[in-house]
């Protein structure tokens, strides 16, 4: 039996695509409509999960006009979700992509704190949610002057109901996250180092385990994620091939199928570990985040979990 899985994203944004025949800094040029799309870590997680057959439940906070197009984007892709309605205007993720070369240009407005009001909606629908649910999801970053505890808040309450928490995030929140002793943490090798200050990623994901996690799926992009668990070998896995294409949201892909096989009540880190590093080498073959190539059931069997040989043990 698998449970439902909550993702909440605490800084969600209205994603807007242009696509220019040639782009040119500093001059003007005549382009197609926009694409736009609810976008945010948590959102691509869930729509990965649901995609894959998964039950979930994504929630996250909308405000102003940005929030309504927001709202309405989410309810056309079929993703089940409740919305904490803010008063700060949701924020834009803009890409202007060069078809000559493929380059993308994309600027990301930082979000704004739309309060403790709004946080403790947002905790309290969590909460709510997680009384039917197997797994929570918190991922991404939160906007510009937003208590850290809220993390801690979020984790906590799905441990008092015994439930895991898997959080990717980066920064002061990520320390936050592995203090309140979230249950699996997925940063990348550079968020591992900025918040650890150190360069080698099994030492640093050994620090993030002091506060109780239970497992740090450390991910290296193209040379594919590190299992570093609390008891127990550190595992690598390779992707079965380095693939050209968009890794953008490859990491989410990564984060929903570990909260897939843990709504299943699959504890085993290499098992997670090997779904994890399938749909994001899956997820590089889809020009969008949020969705994985069918690839990754052939994925799964052609890649290796191998223990990992540290350097300075
Ligand atoms: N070029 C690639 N080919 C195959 N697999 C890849 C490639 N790039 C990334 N991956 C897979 O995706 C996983 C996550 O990638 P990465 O470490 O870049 O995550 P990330 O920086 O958190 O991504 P994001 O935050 O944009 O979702 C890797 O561990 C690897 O398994
Ligand atoms: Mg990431």
């Amino acid at each position: 039996m698998t449970g439902r899985i909550v993702t909440v994203t605490p800084n969600p944004a209205l994603d807007m695509t242009w696509h220019a025949e040639r782009m040119l800094v500093g001059g003007s040029c005549r382009v197609p409509a926009a694409t736009v799309r609810a976008g945010g870590k948590g959102l691509n997680v869930a729509r990965v999960a649901h995609q894959q057959g998964a039950r979930v439940l994504a929630l996250t906070t909308a405000g102003g006009a940005t929030g309504a197009q927001f709202a309405a984007e989410l309810s056309m892709s079929g993703v089940p979700h409740a919305l904490v309605r803010v008063g700060p205007a949701t924020r834009r993720s803009v890409a202007i992509v060069d078809d000559a070369t493929g380059d993308a240009t994309v600027l990301n407005e930082c979000g704004d704190d739309p309060g403790a009001v709004a946080w403790r909606s947002l905790v309290e629908l969590a909460c709510d949610a997680l009384s039917d649910s197997a797994v929570l999801v918190v991922s991404g970053s939160l906007p510009s002057g937003s208590p850290v505890s809220l993390i801690a808040d979020l984790v906590a309450r799905a441990a008092r109901r015994g439930l895991p928490a898997i959080v990717d995030t980066s920064g002061a929140a990520l320390t936050a996250a592995a203090e309140a002793g979230a249950t699996v943490l997925k940063p990348n090798d550079a968020e591992l180092a900025e918040a650890t200050g150190l360069s080698d990623p099994v030492a640093a994901a050994r620090t993030l385990l002091r506060g109780g996690t239970r497992l740090v799926l450390a991910s290296l992009g193209g040379d594919g994620m590190l299992a570093v668990p609390a008891h127990g070998p550190v595992l690598h896995c390779r992707p079965p091939e380095v693939l050209a294409g968009n890794p953008t949201g490859a990491g989410d892909a990564a984060v929903a199928a570990a909260s897939v096989l843990l709504a299943r009540g699959e504890t085993d880190p290499a098992e997670l570990l090997r779904a994890a590093v399938s749909w994001s080498a899956a997820a590089v073959l889809e020009p969008a985040a949020g969705t994985i190539s069918p690839r990754h059931a052939d994925f799964i069997n052609r890649v290796t979990v191998t223990p990992y040989r540290e350097e300075n043990p």
